[in-house]
């Protein structure tokens, strides 16, 4: 796909066919999300590619999630349904700085990159003819996965999940440009 395909088509799917992605596909997403930039080139990005007990564990946590907000519940919940349909799941981490070290100054510019890798993961997926979510709703039971998965010294950041896709949802509803600019007097937006 050009690049202006792969920008207009890229859209969040949250259903998806039981097709399986190989390695092969999964090892250029992850190639994609190494070109990112990065602060300092810091290349803060970590990856953890769930199998699929680890992936179906992970789901029963997310349904078992309880909270005394109804929306969040349900939100949780639904972001188990699509996690079990995806063939893959990754959970992406940053380092953890801890609020002594000095590095806790790198901890927002890293961030800002890892965010840039997930949507190049996002876009390659597009590309590929995958439909992709980045849930983080996973956050919500962050230190359970981390018991689960043995994860000490990393921070999740979000998860990233990857199949075919059974439809091709109506884009979203965008703001339009003219009222995301600050500045007055600017008619040609
Ligand atoms: C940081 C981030 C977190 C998100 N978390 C979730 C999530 O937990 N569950 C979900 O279904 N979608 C999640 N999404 C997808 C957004 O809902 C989606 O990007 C937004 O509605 C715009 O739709 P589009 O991606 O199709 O353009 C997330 C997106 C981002 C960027």
């Amino acid at each position: 796909m050009d690049f202006n395909t792969v920008i207009n088509s890229r859209k969040t799917i949250r259903k998806y066919t039981n097709q399986n992605i190989s390695d092969k596909d999964l090892n250029s997403i992850l190639q994609s999300a190494t070109l990112a930039p990065s602060a300092k080139n810091r290349q803060p990005w970590r990856f953890y590619i769930l199998d699929d007990t680890q992936k179906n564990t992970i789901v029963s946590m997310l349904y078992n999630f309880d909270n005394y907000h109804k929306d969040l519940k349900t939100s949780v919940k639904g972001s188990a349904n699509q996690m079990l349909e995806a063939n893959r799941a990754i959970i992406i981490y940053s380092p953890i700085y801890h609020s002594k070290d000095k590095k806790k100054y790198y901890k927002k510019p890293d961030y800002l990159s890892l965010g840039a890798a997930i949507e190049n993961m996002s876009l390659e997926c597009c590309n590929l003819g995958f439909g992709s979510c980045w849930l983080c709703d996973t956050l919500y039971i962050e230190d359970e996965i981390n018991d689960f998965l043995k994860i000490k010294d990393f921070e999740q950041i979000s998860t990233l999940l990857i199949g075919y896709p059974k439809e091709i949802p109506d884009r979203r509803k965008r703001i339009p440009i003219k009222d995301l600019i600050l500045n007055d007097q600017l008619d040609s937006f």
